[in-house]
């Protein structure tokens, strides 16, 4: 039985561009495999917390060195990956904010990536831990990324895409709604080409 993880950031629990093209996604996969577990980890109703005092202790510091805080903060991390490591498919939706990711999304990964548990350093650079998953990144953007003079701006599925194969994951698949900002017709036209590529590719 093949398990998508459903993380989600964006805080519009309304009109989200980015759930609606991770739906469209999710909604299609499953409905060519009906066995499929979808699981979801809404960062937006539960906030991981932002990287403090506590975790660099939990992280950086031997067992003994650690207080009640920082063991929550590592028991909070450990469920993380344990989660991320249980999903056949990862499902990452994300609004552009400031042309980045949620920063819900950005403490997330700040809890995901750990050396020793999710990659390894070497000598030749970082080695992921993690394989044989599939992602797909859904992001929702007011303005236009994917070409034209604002491509350099692009620090949200891009920058998404690198931490991914920072832990190994490399089937990694970018899924844009944008322009969605720029006029309703750009906006509907947007919308309608991320759901319609996440229909494609879910199948
Ligand atoms: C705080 C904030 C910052 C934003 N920054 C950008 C930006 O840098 N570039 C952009 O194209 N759109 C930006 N937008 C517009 C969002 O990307 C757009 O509303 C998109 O629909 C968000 O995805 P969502 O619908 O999934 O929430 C911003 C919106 C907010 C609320």
């Amino acid at each position: 039985m093949p398990t998508i993880l459903s993380i989600q950031s964006s805080p519009n629990m309304i009109s989200s561009a980015s759930r609606a093209v991770s739906k469209s996604y999710i909604d299609k996969y499953v409905a060519s495999r009906p066995n499929t577990e979808v699981v979801d980890l809404d960062l937006v109703s539960s906030p991981p917390s932002h990287i403090g005092p506590h975790h660099l202790q939990a992280f950086f510091s031997p067992p003994e060195e650690h207080g009640p805080e920082s063991e929550a903060a590592l028991a909070v991390s450990d469920a993380y990956i344990a989660q991320l490591m249980d999903a056949d498919v990862l499902v990452l939706g994300t609004p552009m904010h400031n042309f980045g990711i949620a920063s819900t999304m950005k403490s997330w990964i700040d809890n995901i990536l750990r050396a020793g548990k999710t990659f390894n350093y070497t000598e030749n650079g970082p080695v992921g831990l993690l394989s044989g998953k599939k992602a797909v990144i859904a992001v929702g953007s007011g303005g236009i990324y994917s070409e034209g003079f604002m491509q350099g701006f692009e620090h949200c599925g891009n920058y998404l895409r690198d931490i991914l194969a920072i832990i190994g994951l490399t089937d990694v698949t970018i899924l844009r709604a944008e322009g969605l900002a720029m006029s309703p017709e750009a906006a509907e036209e947007g919308l309608a080409a991320g759901q319609a590529e996440a229909e494609r590719i879910a199948v």
